[in-house]
């Protein structure tokens, strides 16, 4: 297979060629926290560069629940015209495009001033940058059950804004993540313990995903091919819980890795079997692909066109691409029209990986911010001076958060 060659999706739909936008947060939602118009004009710049597939940012299924201020959130038709706006122009080229779904679970920062629900209540642990986050309240059985519909609602509310399909979160230590590992689920009932008890809840909401969409509507899952924990979602477990989801209508599954406490995802995993610097879950990838019977998209350090081809040549499906085409959203165009580019950021080597991992984001978010304002990237931007901006913005974005979500409560 080449990275130029449409993919058949279990489902009929068929997608242009291998290469995917990956999903990335753009904190760009407007007041009301619904897409706003420099969204509209960054998915533009996707939708002209080539890719197959985009997947957006995550968008929330609940506004009490946040991986950021500044995010989007799906849960009423109150906005729907707006979603509906984003989808054309996301789809204007012919690439699916997929709404990623996501509730964060613990991993959302206390001062947004909501409550933290997770599994069970054990708080993140980020060394000094623990308390940023709130210890979190186990969950009720009515709290997992609204949290399954509230997934539902959104997929239903995606199909009705014209997206081609969704991708449940189920990966980088969110609360889908946060259920299937043993170190943030220690519950004793029916949705912790075995591992068929802790992914009881991705199950269920697939279920109830597919129950309230069409058939040609795709549903694929963003999954860790491991946390990267002692103790913790295993590779193992990755490929038994894609032995579940097989007997599901799944279209597709996207391997990444890591959470908030080993952001593997970001290549800085110490994990020996991920030291390749490029395409580093691939190893991984090619094991599951062994038992998967749907198809399988790995992201994660890949930039350069000979690495895609390689991941694909090995029996991959798709190939993900973040950070490459934040810089650079026009990759595939120049890839296919054969030339080499390889977009890069300047590497950022500072001992506290927290922060680094923080600042590796703000770097991201700098390039999606120029292209949301029609300029032009910047990757040598300086690390620390993206993450100042970025800190600046998180604070203004916070203060319009709470701001909003006092007048929502004196209203109902
Ligand atoms: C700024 C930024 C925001 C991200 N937001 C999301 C997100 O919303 N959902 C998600 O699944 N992954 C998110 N990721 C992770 C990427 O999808 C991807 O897995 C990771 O960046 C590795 O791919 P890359 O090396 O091509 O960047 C984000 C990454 C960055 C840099």
């Amino acid at each position: 297979m080449k990275v130029f060659e449409k993919l058949v999706l279990p489902n009929g739909s068929q997608i242009l060629n291998r290469i995917a936008k990956a999903a990335m947060e753009e904190n760009m939602a407007d007041l009301d926290q619904a897409p706003s118009k420099q969204l509209m004009r960054l998915y533009q710049a996707w939708a002209d560069g080539g890719v197959g597939l985009i997947i957006t940012g995550n968008v929330m299924v609940d506004r009490r629940a946040m991986t950021g201020p500044g995010g989007v959130v799906l849960e009423d038709e109150q906005h729907l015209d707006t979603f509906k706006r984003w989808a054309t122009i996301a789809r204007s080229q012919g690439a699916q495009v997929w709404l990623q779904i996501n509730h964060p679970g613990r991993q959302m920062q206390s001062n947004l001033g909501q409550q933290t629900w997770a599994p069970s209540a054990v708080a993140l642990d980020l060394g000094k940058m623990s308390d940023r986050f709130n210890v979190p309240v186990e969950m009720t059985e009515d709290m997992i059950n609204e949290v399954i519909q509230r997934f539902a609602n959104t997929a239903r509310l995606a199909e009705k804004a014209g997206f081609t399909g969704v991708e449940i979160h189920a990966a980088h230590g969110y609360l889908l993540s946060q259920f299937l590992s043993p170190l943030s689920n220690q519950r004793k009932d029916r949705w912790g313990g075995s591992l068929e008890n802790r992914a009881r809840i991705l199950i269920e909401i697939v279920q109830a995903v597919r129950a309230v969409v069409s058939p040609h509507f795709v549903v694929a899952v963003k999954l860790n091919s491991a946390d990267f924990q002692r103790g913790g979602f295993s590779a193992e477990d990755a490929q038994q819980v894609i032995q579940m989801l097989n007997g599901l209508a799944v279209d597709l599954v996207e391997l990444s890795g890591g959470s908030y406490e080993a952001p593997a995802m970001q290549g800085q995993s110490r994990d020996g079997r991920t030291l390749a610097r490029e395409a580093y879950f691939l190893e991984f990838a090619q094991e599951i692909r062994k038992v998967a019977h749907m198809p399988i998209m790995v992201t994660g350090g890949i930039r350069r066109k000979q690495v895609a081809e390689k991941v694909i040549a090995s029996g991959v499906d798709m190939v993900g691409i973040a950070t490459a085409l934040a810089i650079d959203p026009n990759l595939p165009n120049e890839w296919k029209q054969g030339q080499n580019t390889a977009p890069e950021l300047q590497p950022i080597t500072w001992k506290n990986k927290t922060l680094a991992s923080l600042a590796n984001m703000a770097t991201v978010k700098f390039q999606l911010r120029k292209l949301s304002l029609g300029k032009q990237p910047n990757p040598r931007v300086s690390p620390l001076w993206a993450l100042i901006l970025q800190q600046a913005a998180m604070s203004r974005r916070t203060r319009q958060y709470k701001n909003r979500m006092r007048q929502y409560s004196v209203a109902s």
